[in-house]
């Protein structure tokens, strides 16, 4: 008898990445620094949408939040001692030009001069972005993402900004999830400004896409560092079959995806686009020109990933369905939620496991959307710059937080986005959402997305162990094979 040969055995029970993969985690601004008054900092939208009663969970604010201005030396060792090759953070805009307009406050642009040299001096590489969400408010007052001079305003920052450390950061990302500063914003309301007029929100789409390509262009000449946005993107299941609910997942993918990546990567807006809104607006805010400066060419495209949702075209049944439920409520008790900024489609709510969001966990959805990315603008390079989970963490007895879960949900994401890479596309690294626990938006501090748990009261950090098993994955840089 011969021995049968070993070739068929896998060499190794783990998933390798490439050998340039970057790893990291992200945070933003609002959602740990606290400091909101200090050196000179002054409110954004977010700190007066705090302030409307009912508007964010259990009344909470940014006005403390991780206190990430006050102990970033520490949060730079915790960095350290996970060995975190690379440090996704946001720029407060109030902070470095309170104003929105007008002279540069130094005080608050030294922060993140400090915060630079720190992660520099640590051998960690800042991916910087410039804006998530916290627009100053002496902008709301004049219209903010409608109005269309905060384009130039925002151009003027971005250079602010990249003149300050463009020498030292390697990499800008301009925008973050304009979606939902646009739509969540301006359409559903349950983000700052908390507007609800769909004319609106077409509108702060059209100039945050405007504001991306012109900064963009504007940074090349103060910068060599690679330029990118992040796009939210929604993967979308159609409910069935059905023509009318295939027809409703196009017009969502279209409002929420290609609103964004066409003008970007193809410099056009969806012809179908502007004819299925023509009754929301006219899109006169689009002007000659307007396009070729958004398709200004871009050196990544950062993709932030969650979940998955499935669309059904809007009926009068699923419309009574509806009444009175709040947007994306886990707490709506599973029934359908429309769809910001359009009332002919509606999320049904998918089959568990879910998330402390109430998010269904679907890790496949990830490597099937890098590779419609892959396959539909053809040439880009990804980042995924977000992707985590929230549960309801608890400090046991020990001392410790066991979140099995939280690395569950992470194994199998990063996972499916190395079955990504090995079926062609192009994805350099991977950002963990988030470091620590912090400020969730209008959840407040009632989600705890965090690597890292923070305890509120004493403000101390406790790395959970979700943290130590993705210190292993980047020493080791692959993870253990699913199943194995
Ligand atoms: C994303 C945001 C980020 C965080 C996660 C959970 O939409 O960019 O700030 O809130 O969701």
């Amino acid at each position: 008898m011969t021995e049968q040969p070993m070739t068929e055995q896998p060499m190794t029970d783990r998933l390798s990445f490439p050998r340039n993969f970057v790893w990291g985690s992200a945070t933003a601004a609002y959602q740990i620094e606290g400091a909101a008054h200090t050196d000179g900092r002054l409110p954004s939208i977010w700190d007066v949408f705090c302030q409307v009663p009912g508007k964010v969970r259990n009344g909470d604010t940014g006005e403390v939040a991780c206190d990430h201005y006050h102990r970033m030396t520490e949060d730079l060792d915790l960095m350290a001692a996970l060995g975190l090759p690379s440090y996704r953070f946001s720029v407060s805009w109030p902070r470095v030009i309170p104003g929105g307009s007008g002279p540069v406050n130094h005080a608050g642009l030294d922060f993140y001069q400090r915060l630079v040299d720190g992660l520099l001096e640590r051998g960690i590489t800042p991916l910087l972005t410039l804006y998530h969400w916290d627009l100053p408010q002496a902008l709301q007052v004049r219209g903010g993402w409608t109005n269309r001079d905060t384009v130039d305003r925002f151009v003027e920052y971005a250079v602010a900004v990249a003149a300050a450390l463009g020498d030292r950061v390697p990499g800008f990302t301009t925008l973050n999830e304009p979606f939902c500063s646009a739509f969540l914003g301006y359409a559903s309301g349950v983000h700052a400004p908390g507007e609800t007029d769909r004319h609106a929100a077409l509108t702060a789409a059209h100039h945050l896409n405007l504001a991306h390509g012109r900064a963009v262009s504007a940074l090349r000449s103060v910068t060599a560092a690679e330029l990118s946005i992040t796009l939210n993107l929604a993967h979308l299941y159609p409910a069935s079959d059905s023509e009318a609910d295939l027809a409703a997942a196009e017009h969502v993918d279209r409002i929420a995806n290609r609103i964004f990546l066409d003008p970007i990567l193809r410099g056009s807006y969806p012809q179908e686009l502007l004819t299925e809104t023509k009754h929301l607006s006219d899109w006169a805010f689009l002007a000659d020109g307007d396009l070729a400066e958004i398709a200004a060419p871009i050196d990544s495209l950062g993709v932030n990933f969650y979940n998955p949702t499935t669309i059904a075209a809007a009926t009068e049944q699923l419309r009574g369905q509806l009444a009175g439920r709040w947007q994306n409520d886990p707490e709506g008790t599973g029934g359908p939620s429309q769809w910001p900024g359009t009332d002919l489609a509606y999320a049904i709510p998918m089959p568990g496991p879910h998330t402390g969001m109430g998010w269904p966990i679907v890790p496949e959805a990830l490597t099937e959307l890098l590779l419609r990315v892959h396959r539909d603008y053809p040439g880009v390079a990804m980042v995924v710059t977000e992707n985590g989970a929230a549960f309801d963490d608890v400090v046991t007895a020990d001392g410790q937080v066991h979140d099995a879960d939280r690395v569950d949900y992470v194994h199998r994401h990063l996972a499916a986005v190395h079955a990504a890479i090995q079926a062609g596309a192009d994805v350099r690294g991977y950002y963990l959402w988030s470091l620590l626990d912090n400020f969730e938006w209008a959840w407040g501090y009632s989600k705890r997305f965090g690597i890292v748990y923070v305890d509120y009261d004493s403000l101390a950090r406790i790395p959970k162990a979700s943290a130590r098993w993705y210190a292993d994955a980047i020493r080791q840089n692959s993870i253990p094979a699913l199943g194995s």
